[in-house]
């Protein structure tokens, strides 16, 4: 029997899509949201890039969590008072807190190649300076993801992408 497997990237496709689709995360790529909304999307990526970096990463260019607390002071130095992190982030810092290096590197290739594609075109929409999408040579980083990435990683990437959407999801909801 021969033995095809599908790709990682065509695995997670419809996971893809969805998160893509999302209500909030359109307004984010269409220039629409308020700063105070971009400021708790950002904390929550502060949570969830914390809770990675404290087990890892695979090269030091990848590091986001300076990047995002300047991005978050920038906007509370204009005034925007910070939200809480919201319960579909915690359940996600869960997921993410007991696992071993080996097992957290699905959900750097989902947040950090999320930042590298998608996030460099969001990158001239979003109301802040938008740090957070600058790496420094950010192709050797992204390589060095792609040289650990496995097909076999898309059940756990897709598990990611869900509590994405829901982060998603709650973000539309406590929306001001
Ligand atoms: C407006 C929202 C988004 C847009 C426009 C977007 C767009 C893209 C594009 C153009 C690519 C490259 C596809 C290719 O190589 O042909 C990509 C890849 C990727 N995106 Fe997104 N994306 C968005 C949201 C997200 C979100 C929310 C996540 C997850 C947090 C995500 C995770 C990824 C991942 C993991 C890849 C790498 C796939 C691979 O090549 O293996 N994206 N995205």
């Amino acid at each position: 029997m021969q033995n095809h497997q599908i790709s990682l990237k065509d695995a997670t496709s419809v996971k893809h899509k969805l998160a893509e689709t999302m209500p909030f995360n359109v307004r984010m790529f269409r220039g629409q949201l308020s700063k105070k909304d971009y400021l708790s999307y950002l904390q929550q990526q502060l949570a969830i890039f914390e809770t990675i970096e404290n087990i890892g990463i695979p090269h030091e260019n990848l590091k986001r969590v300076a990047n995002v607390q300047l991005d978050i002071n920038e906007l509370i130095q204009e005034g925007h008072s910070p939200s809480d992190i919201l319960n579909s982030t915690i359940e996600y810092q869960h997921h993410l807190k007991n696992k071993n290096y080996d097992e957290i590197l699905p959900h750097i290739y989902l947040n950090y190649l999320a930042l590298a594609y998608g996030g460099q075109m969001i990158k001239k929409n979003v109301p802040s300076t938008g740090k957070m999408y600058d790496f420094d040579n950010l192709q050797d980083a992204v390589a060095t993801i792609r040289a650990v990435q496995k097909d076999d990683w898309a059940d756990e990437v897709n598990v990611g992408f869900d509590f994405l959407i829901r982060i998603f999801e709650e973000l539309d909801h406590t929306k001001i």
